[in-house]
Formats: C-alpha cells, structure tokens, sequence
C-alpha cells in the first residue's frame, strides 16, 4: 500500500511509525509512506495558516497556500483517497480500518490551529476521520494510529495472520482473556481446558470466555456480533441475573390533565389492561399498577383480569396471560408508593413520563445506567387523558424526554408509549 501523509509536523508521524511490526513492513515495503510537509511548498518563512473569518478566535489552514499541493498529490496519485483527519470526521472503528485496507493508495491530510478552510475539504476530501470524542492539537497523532491500525489488515504486515483474525472487535466480539506460563504462581492457575490440548474444547471455552468479556465490557458491540440463539440466550440469562427485579409501573387514571388543563378523572379502558401487562412481563417489570379511585372502573378491571386468569385456565396454558398475574389494583399513586414500599422494604424513586418536552426532563441512558443492574425499587408513572398533573410531575425524581419521530404529531397512546420507553430502558440490545 502507499500512504502519503501531509501535516506541519511529519516527523511525529515518522517517529510514531518506525517501531515493531510496522517499523519492519516499512523497512520490507509492505507499506511506502510517503510524508509530506506544507512548508516544502511555500515560500522561506511563509505560513500556511491565516486569521479565522468572523469573531471566532484562532487560525486556519489556508485553502489558497495548499491548493497546489494537493492538486500536486492528487496527480501523482491518482486512484488515492484523500483521508482528512478531523473530530468532525465519522468515528474510527475496526469496520472502518478494514475497509480502508482494501484501498491501494492513500493520503492521510493532518490539520492544526482550527483546521481547515471548508473548501480545502470540499474540493479534496472524499472522507473526514476521527480518532475520538476530543480535540488533539493536531491531525500527526491522528493519523499515526489510523496508519498503525490500517497497517495490521494488510497481508504480511502481521507475521501470524490468524491472531489479526481473532482480534477483539473481529466480528464484533472483544477477544477472551489470554494466559502464558507458569500453569500456577502465587495460587492462581491458569484454566484447566487451556492446557488439555483438545482444540474444539479449547476453541469452544475461548468463544464463550470472548462473549462473556464482550457483554461485560461492550455490551453495545454484541448488536452487530454473530451470536446463534444458543449463545444469544446464554448471554440474556447472564444478564438477566444482574438486572433490577424493583422496577414497578403504574397507570394514572387520576389526577390527569384533560385539553383545558383541568384536573379530570379519565375512564378505564380494556385494551390497557392486558397490553399493557405483557408489555411490562416482557421487560422484566415486577409489578403493574393500575390506579382509580372509583369503585366500579377497579372492579371492571377485577373483572377483565379474571376473565384473561380463568380463560386462560379454561382454553390452554398460553404463557402469554401469565403477565396478568402481575397487575396489582390501587386506589391512588399514594397507594402504590406504600405497597412497593411494603414489597421493598423502601419507597421508590419515581420516574414520570409526558408527551411535551419540559425543563429538567432526563434521557434514557441516564434511567438505564442508573437503575437497570441495581436493585434500587423505581417506580414508572405513565399518565392518561392529556397527561399526568404538574404536582405528580413537580414531585417525581425524574420526568423522562418525550418519545417523539421528527415531526410534529405526538399522539401514541399510552400502552404504545409504554412499550416504547420499557424497551428504550430495559431491552436488550444485542
Ligand atoms: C485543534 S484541532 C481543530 C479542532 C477544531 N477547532 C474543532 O473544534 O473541530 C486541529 C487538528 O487536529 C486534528 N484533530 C484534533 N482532534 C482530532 C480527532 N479527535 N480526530 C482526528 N483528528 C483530530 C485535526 O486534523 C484538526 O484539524
């Protein structure tokens, strides 16, 4: 392959280059690089850069001082593909660097002050790389990694070509934990398998010691691995283990808003009930409650929950009725914080939800990372009619941002915006 890079600094790229493997395939021509620097092309004492147009402070690579070295290199190079290193650039990640492999001739552009005049990259770049979310002083390091990284996917570069194969991040897996003589030192053995000499029970215990690492560390890599179902839901019941079994919901019948902002009471509907309680099941929800204050609605939601219990007895043992078992039928939300308290021993942290966007509302990260692997009781208030009052909302520990697609309706009822939001918090990702 034949790199060219260009920066104000070739020598970082050349230090950080000249080493190991690389060093060597250098040395061997495996790779030609070919650095160039911008002052090799201005005038003794000129500077590439110029003051930024505008208020903004700082100074920038000057389109008209590079012009003809790059139009310079791209006539040498024809089939190149100019790579400017930029944080603006997509993320750099194995998929990337194997692509960029199969290229035969490439020109890696390093910037520096506040980069580059927009119409240097508009009229030369075909593609901005980042190494990262962070601001480097300039693109050498930059491109010294993507170099190194690059380098491995080529053959010969890597003396034993199947350890590049079992790289972590090859197919989306981190690679498993690696071990070296002595078989035992300070009491700690290495695995006894790795020593049995039995190479499919060898291969088998790495595959499954690789997924094990990945759900632990990269959980979010898991989402493009190849997993068959065995390994899928072996990975799911390992998960499961840590996950919260204190995360409760509850439906609102009142206080709610109706169109005027009047506090109203709203009335049961059917389809809540049983949807809604699959949905909590299927999300590992420990108990669904549903709120009114008037006898008859909680009666009629005894009665539609005994008919799914005794249908369910009568015609077959579908476990899709198993999740009414779950609906428990309160009076009031301040019901409901006393029996998960009774549950838990602690009264949850409360967590509501609403259609418009406010100040303060939380993202779902924040609620996952926080509550999914713990067992802290929370507790999910979803609202009907237009929604839960400001008191329940002012006195939540949360209120989570609206779900919302990239227009203006925002009308989902609220059994499909439970299940979106259990699954924006609680699904599996993989
Ligand atoms: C100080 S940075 C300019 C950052 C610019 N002011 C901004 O906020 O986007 C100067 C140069 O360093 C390189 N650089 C900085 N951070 C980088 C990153 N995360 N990935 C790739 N290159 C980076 C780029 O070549 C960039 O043009």
């Amino acid at each position: 392959m034949k790199i060219n890079t260009v920066s104000v600094f070739p020598n970082i790229i050349k230090n950080n280059l000249k080493y190991g493997i690389i060093g060597k395939s250098l040395k061997k021509n495996i790779i030609d690089i070919q650095n160039y620097s911008y002052t090799q092309f201005l005038n003794n004492n000129e500077r590439i850069d110029d003051q930024i147009y505008g208020h903004d402070p700082g100074m920038v690579i000057s389109y008209q001082k590079t012009y003809n070295l790059f139009k310079k290199i791209k006539e040498n190079n024809k089939s190149s593909k100019f790579i400017f290193m930029s944080p603006k650039g997509i993320l750099l990640n194995n998929n990337l660097v194997n692509k960029i492999s199969k290229e035969e001739n490439l020109t890696i552009v390093c910037g520096r002050y506040e980069g580059f005049d927009q119409r240097i990259i508009d009229d030369f770049c075909d593609i901005e790389i980042s190494i990262g979310d962070y601001i480097l002083s300039g693109g050498e390091i930059a491109a010294s990694i993507l170099i190194e990284s690059v380098s491995r996917m080529i053959k010969g570069v890597v003396g034993k070509e199947n350890s590049v194969i079992k790289d972590s991040f090859m197919n989306s897996l981190l690679k498993n934990p690696v071990y070296t003589k002595p078989e035992k030192f300070k009491g700690k053995k290495v695995p006894k398998i790795l020593i049995s000499g039995n190479h499919k029970k060898i291969n088998n215990f790495n595959r499954k010691e690789s997924l094990k690492t990945t759900l632990e560390k990269r959980e979010d890599l898991l989402s493009y691995s190849e997993l068959d179902s065995s390994e899928r839901n072996e990975l799911k019941s390992i998960k499961n283990i840590k996950l919260n079994k204190n995360i409760f919901i509850s439906l609102i019948h009142f206080p709610v808003k109706n169109i005027k902002n009047e506090i109203i009471k709203t009335s049961l509907t059917n389809l809540d009930i049983q949807d809604i309680a699959r949905t909590a099941k299927t999300y590992g929800i420990n108990k669904y409650f549903i709120t009114h204050p008037i006898k008859e609605q909680r009666m009629l939601a005894e009665k539609v929950i005994n008919f799914w219990d005794s249908e369910n007895k009568r015609i077959n043992e579908n476990s899709k009725h198993e999740a009414i078992k779950n609906i428990i039928i309160k009076n009031s939300i301040n019901d409901v914080i006393k029996e998960i308290k009774k549950i838990c021993g602690k009264k949850p942290t409360i967590i509501s939800t609403d259609a418009k966007r406010m100040k303060n509302m939380v993202d779902y990260d924040l609620i996952r990372n926080k509550f999914l692997s713990n067992n802290e009781p929370i507790l999910i208030v979803f609202g009907t009619g237009w929604g839960l009052t400001d008191d329940i909302l002012n006195k939540s520990d949360y209120i989570l941002k609206p779900i919302d697609g990239y227009n203006e309706y925002n009308h989902l009822s609220v059994r499909s915006a439970v299940a979106i939001i259990l699954d924006k918090l609680f699904g599996c990702k993989f």
